[in-house]
Formats: C-alpha cells, structure tokens, sequence
C-alpha cells in the first residue's frame, strides 16, 4: 500500500474541533491546506502530460468532516474526495452520489485501498477522461486521526501548530515519540518546501489574534 499524509491544525492542547467545526478562521492556513493537498508536483504533471491523464490528489475523511465543509465547498475542488461512513447508503439520496471526483467506504482501509486502486489504474470520470491518484491526504476528524496515526502507511503529519489554547470539544490523538520525529523547525521548512516544490512561509506566522506555525512530523 502507498503511504500517505496527515494534514491537521492544532492548537497546544492538541484541538482541533468545536461543535462540529472549526474553532478559528485562519485564512493563510486554509490556503496552505487548499495548496498542500491539491498540488500535484511538476514530475507528476508531465508524466501525467504524456499519457493525456489528469492526476489529482485523493482527500479521505470521516463523515462528520465533510459536513462540516460547507455546501458551496465541497466537494473539495480539484481532490477526489472519499468519505468513510459506516452508512453505505449515505449519499444514496445526496447529489453527491453520481458526483464521479467522490466515494464513499465503510472504513479507512476500504478508503485506502481504494485510493490506491486508483493510483495503480486511472478512474474513468467522463467517457473521455480520467483521473489517476498521485498523493493521498487524511483530513480529519478526531476519529480518523486515531485510526491514521496508528498506520504503519502514515509517513508524514502536516500540523499546523496554534500557540494558544481555544476551546475545543474535538482533540487530535497523541503523537508517539516512538513512531513519529517532530523535525527542527528549519528541517521541517526545507521538508515542506521540497514536498510542495514551491516557497512555504516558514517560521511564526501571525494572524489576527493568532500565532501559527507550519511543522512537520516524519515516521520513525
Ligand atoms: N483542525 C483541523 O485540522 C480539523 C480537520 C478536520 C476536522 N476537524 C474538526 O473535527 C470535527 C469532526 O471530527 P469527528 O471526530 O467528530 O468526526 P470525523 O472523524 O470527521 O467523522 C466521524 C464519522 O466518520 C465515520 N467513521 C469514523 N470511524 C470510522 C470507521 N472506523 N469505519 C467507518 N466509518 C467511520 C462515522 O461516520 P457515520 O456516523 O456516518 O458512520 C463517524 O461518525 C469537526 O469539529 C471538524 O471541524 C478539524
């Protein structure tokens, strides 16, 4: 199986939800999210160019996550979007359903290998065209973290890191020293930036009433 990557903003006390949303606005760090997992890097493009296959990025997340992103949002554009429900007619009477860039599985496994049959063989989404998998990203919840930190698959956690303590009702697991490297700060930059291909704003980072920093945790 492929591996694949985390992205989550937390803030010190491990928070990342309140009433079944976000507990900030956080502009820059939702265009970070927006570009971290919908960019396809350069030698992926052109090896994509040859073939006439788009390649686009798959986004797996539990189901509260998806209705937390509104209407107008979702699906995540230019993502092929997989939401993990136990309800396997969940989207039977949602528009979604014949939407071809998002599926629905019964658990993460399903979702994965499902992603990664996609990485293997392109997904037919129109008679003329296709999609082929290149990154897999979980975007939360609570309840697919705990599932994903525990994967031997998970190489990378993206957490944007808040330097305050918000209210929250939703909490990412722990990150076992044992299984992940939290990078040096100027370590976790360059690793970003070499896994986006482009500048990544690095150090504290300031928006409105919040602190911020981008950091990156590798599995051991
Ligand atoms: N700060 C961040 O970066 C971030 C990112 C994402 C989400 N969030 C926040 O997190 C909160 C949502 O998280 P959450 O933990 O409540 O929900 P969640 O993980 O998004 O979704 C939970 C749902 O996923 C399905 N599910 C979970 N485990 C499953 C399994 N093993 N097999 C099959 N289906 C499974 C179930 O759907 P069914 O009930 O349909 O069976 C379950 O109710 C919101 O507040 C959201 O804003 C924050």
């Amino acid at each position: 199986m492929r591996s694949f990557s985390i992205v989550v903003a937390a803030d010190l006390a491990s928070g990342i939800g309140l009433k079944g949303g976000l507990p900030w606005r956080l502009r820059k760090d939702m265009s970070f999210f927006a570009k971290i997992t919908s960019k396809v890097v350069p030698i992926n493009v052109d090896a994509s160019k040859q073939d006439g296959i788009q390649k686009v990025n798959a986004c797996i997340m539990g189901r509260r996550t998806w209705e937390s992103i509104p209407a107008k949002f979702r699906p995540l554009a230019s993502r092929f979007n997989v939401i993990v429900s136990r309800d396997p007619h969940y989207f039977d009477d949602k528009p979604e359903k014949t939407n071809p860039m998002v599926a629905l599985a019964t658990s993460l496994d399903v979702a994965l290998d499902l992603v990664e049959s996609h990485q293997q063989s392109p997904k037919t989404i129109a008679s003329s065209d296709a999609i082929q998998i290149d990154r897999i990203f979980l975007i939360g919840g609570s309840q697919l973290y705990a599932e994903g930190v525990q994967s031997k698959h998970c190489a990378n956690i993206f957490l944007t890191r808040i330097q305050a303590t918000v209210e929250c009702d939703t909490f990412f697991p722990e990150i076992k020293e044992s299984d992940y490297r939290l990078l040096p700060s100027e370590e976790g930059h360059t690793f970003l930036e070499t896994f986006m291909q482009e500048p990544v704003q690095g150090g504290v980072i300031e928006e409105g009433a919040y602190k911020f920093e981008y950091t990156v945790y590798n599995r051991v």
